[in-house]
């Protein structure tokens, strides 16, 4: 198998979350447990994933960018933004068994759906001519590490916090 690297592990990731909300989208109202599940592992999968592309890769991707680059970076930016401060707090004040729910999280897996294909599409491609194959294989390693970190779990659980309070 060829070693990881961020873009095929940010990759592979989209692609569970896309998983994970065709699931949902598949749920009735009455499947109160089955949706609060599939949400968790949503959340779980997606927060750490956005917030160390916030704090490292976007930074990184930011710094070697030419002027395309930083339009992209920019509309990533203002996605993330727009998910973090309107989509989730809406799904969350939802209760899970009513067609609030259903609409709501049923925009939150189309924005994921939109942001995740521009990512593949622009910025990861970009990011294969501005980095190294080597530095790729870093960051891979560097977010494993941060994920699993006191750091990145406080990172999370910080922006869980701030979805609830919106
Ligand atoms: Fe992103
Ligand atoms: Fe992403």
């Amino acid at each position: 198998m060829a070693t990881d690297t961020i873009l095929t592990t940010l990759r592979a990731e989209h692609d569970e979350l896309r998983g994970l909300f065709d699931k949902l989208k598949d749920t009735t109202d009455r499947a109160e447990k089955t949706r609060g599940e599939l949400l968790d592992k949503i959340l779980a999968g997606l927060v750490p994933h956005a917030k160390w592309e916030e704090l490292v890769f976007y930074p990184e991707f930011k710094a070697r960018a030419d002027r395309d680059g930083l339009q992209t970076h920019a509309e990533a930016v203002a996605e993330h933004r727009a998910v973090e401060m309107r989509v989730i707090p809406d799904v969350l004040n939802a209760e899970l068994t009513t067609p609030e729910f259903a609409g709501r999280s049923k925009v939150f897996g189309e924005f994921i759906d939109h942001h995740a294909t521009e990512e593949e599409n622009t910025m990861f491609k970009m990011a294969k001519t501005l980095f190294s194959t080597d530095e790729l294989v870093q960051l891979d390693a560097d977010y494993k590490a941060w994920k699993a970190s006191d750091d990145g779990q406080a990172a999370v659980q910080q922006a869980m916090a701030e979805f609830q309070a919106a």
